[in-house]
C-alpha cells in the first residue's frame, strides 16, 4: 500500500491579481492533467483565495494560504487566523517558509504556535525547513535542519504528526535557478525521515517530505525518482499553469 500520496504544491508568493488568477485557473482547468494519486495545492495571496477556491473543485486542486496568525480573533492588525482561512474555503497553510524566517524574523517558538494553530483549526500545514549556503559549506546543514524539525514538531501527538507535510527547501536553491543535486536532496530527505522517526516512530512513514528550490519540469523527474522525495513545493514555475502541470506529470 502506498503510504504517502505525492503532493505538488505551488507557492505564488506576492504574485497575481484577481484577473491573473482567473486566467491561470481557466488554463489550468483546461489542461489534460488528471491523476488521482497526486494531490495538487496552490498557496496564493490572501486577496485571491476566494477566487481560486471557486475554480478548485473542477480543477481538483487544494487551496492554501501562505501564512496564518495563531489564535481565533483579536487585536492583531494585519493578521489572518486559521478560522478566517477556513471561512474562506482554505484547506492548507505554509508555515516557516525561509522568506518568513529571514525577512520577518519568525522564530521557532512562533512557528510552533502557528503550526499548532493550523492543526487545531483543521488546516494541513506544510512546514518548511532548509539550510543557508553558509551552513552547507560549514557542514552544519544536517544539524540546522534537525533543529528546525525538532523545535517545531516535537510534542505533536500521532494524529497531529500524521497531518503534517514537511518541505525541504535549501535557501540557496530558492529562486536562484540552482537546484540541489538528487544526491544532496535524497541525503537530506532520508535524514529528515530519520529525525521524524525519532520523534514519532512509525507515524513518520505517513509524513510526506517535499523538495523545493528552483523545481521546473526539466529537473522534476530526476528528483521524484528518489524514494524519500514525495513531491515538490514550487515557486516561480507554479505561476505558469502548464509548467506546473508538467511538473506534476513528472511524478
Ligand atoms: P522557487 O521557490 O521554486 O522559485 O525556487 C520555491 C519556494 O520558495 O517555495
Amino acid at each position: 500500500m502506498e503510504l504517502r500520496k505525492h503532493i505538488i504544491a505551488g507557492n505564488w508568493k506576492m504574485y497575481k491579481t484577481t484577473t491573473e488568477v482567473v486566467a491561470w485557473a481557466e488554463k489550468f482547468n483546461l489542461g489534460s492533467f488528471r491523476r488521482d494519486d497526486i494531490e495538487m495545492v496552490v498557496f496564493a495571496p490572501f486577496t485571491v483565495l476566494h477566487v481560486l477556491n471557486g475554480f478548485s473543485r473542477t480543477g481538483r486542486f487544494g487551496v492554501g494560504a501562505q501564512d496564518l496568525y495563531p489564535g481565533t480573533f483579536g487585536a492583531f492588525t494585519g493578521e489572518v487566523s486559521g478560522p478566517m482561512l477556513r471561512d474562506a474555503g482554505v484547506q492548507w497553510v505554509l508555515v516557516g517558509h525561509s522568506e518568513r524566517r529571514s525577512l520577518f524574523g519568525e522564530d521557532h517558538r512562533f512557528l510552533a504556535a502557528k503550526l499548532r494553530s493550523a492543526l487545531e483549526f483543521g488546516l494541513r500545514p506544510v512546514y518548511c525547513v532548509g539550510e543557508t549556503l553558509q551552513q552547507r559549506e560549514n557542514q552544519t546543514h544536517l544539524d540546522t535542519v534537525a533543529t528546525q524539525v525538532k523545535e517545531v514538531l516535537a510534542g505533536l501527538d500521532e494524529e497531529q504528526a500524521a497531518s503534517v507535510v514537511v518541505a525541504y527547501e535549501p535557501v540557496w536553491a530558492i529562486g536562484t535557478g540552482r537546484t540541489a543535486t538528487v544526491a544532496q536532496a535524497e541525503e537530506m530527505h532520508a535524514f529528515i525521515r530519520e529525525t521524524l522517526t525519532l520523534l514519532f516512530g512509525s507515524v513518520s512513514q505517513a509524513i510526506p517530505i517535499l523538495y523545493g528550490g528552483s523545481v521546473k519540469a526539466s529537473n522534476a523527474r530526476e528528483l521524484f525518482q528518489s524514494p524519500n522525495i514525495d513531491g515538490a513545493l514550487v515557486g516561480g514555475a507554479s505561476l505558469d499553469p502548464q509548467e506546473f502541470q508538467a511538473i506534476a506529470a513528472s511524478c
